[in-house]
């Protein structure tokens, strides 16, 4: 996963140079507000998905406790020219026991997001395999995405690399 350009997909569309790497303590600080966007994204999906005043507090505290979580993984895409060392996009997920199916472990995409400039290039599905071979060396037998079913482009994007829904949890608000 060392310095990584992902194949540019089929098309005229080339993939932007990324560098892909597991996230360290130093990279909080930027994986904070694109988790925060990602939030905010979802909050226009769905009132239920209001994003809380102590969100950015919360996602530190978060990022932070998964860098030690042995169950966990979070990978940072540094971008290229100008954007060298920045980081533009980011994926987090867990592994998690299934106390009643089979494969007993299942590796859970809950954050994937993209700056927009690094958006439809295939960085993303670079993002998923890479994310994907994580989870499944930490035992997963399965791989599933969290996101609102409002999102259309998430449907899209994870269809196309052959999920399909599983399970879907319904709400109304108390
Ligand atoms: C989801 C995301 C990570 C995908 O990354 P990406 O690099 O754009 O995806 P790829 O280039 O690898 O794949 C593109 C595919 O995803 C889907 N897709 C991505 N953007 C789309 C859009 N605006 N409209 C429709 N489909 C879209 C399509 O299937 C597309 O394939 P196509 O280009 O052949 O039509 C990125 O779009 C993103 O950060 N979105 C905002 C955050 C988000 O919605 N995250 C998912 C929920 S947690």
């Amino acid at each position: 996963m060392s310095a990584s350009t992902p194949s540019p997909p089929a098309g005229d569309r080339s993939a932007p140079a990324i560098h892909l790497r597991p996230a360290r303590d130093a990279d909080v600080a930027a994986i904070v507000p694109l988790l925060l966007r990602l939030k905010r994204l979802n909050e226009e999906f769905d009132p239920l998905l209001k994003v809380r005043d102590d969100a950015e507090a919360q996602a530190r505290e978060t990022v932070r406790g998964q860098l030690a979580d042995p169950k966990a993984v979070v990978l940072v895409a540094e971008g290229s020219g100008a954007d060298r060392e920045k980081v533009v996009g980011f994926v987090r997920a867990v592994v998690r026991e299934r106390p009643f199916y089979t494969p007993q472990f299942e590796g859970v995409i809950v954050d994937i997001y993209l700056l927009p400039l690094y958006r439809r290039r295939g960085v993303g599905e670079y993002l998923l395999a890479e994310v994907s071979s994580a989870l499944k060396a930490k035992g997963a037998g399965v791989v599933t995405a969290e996101f609102p079913a409002q999102n259309e482009i998430a449907v899209r994007f994870y269809a196309k690399r052959g999920f399909r829904p599983v399970t879907s949890i319904h709400a109304r608000p108390l």
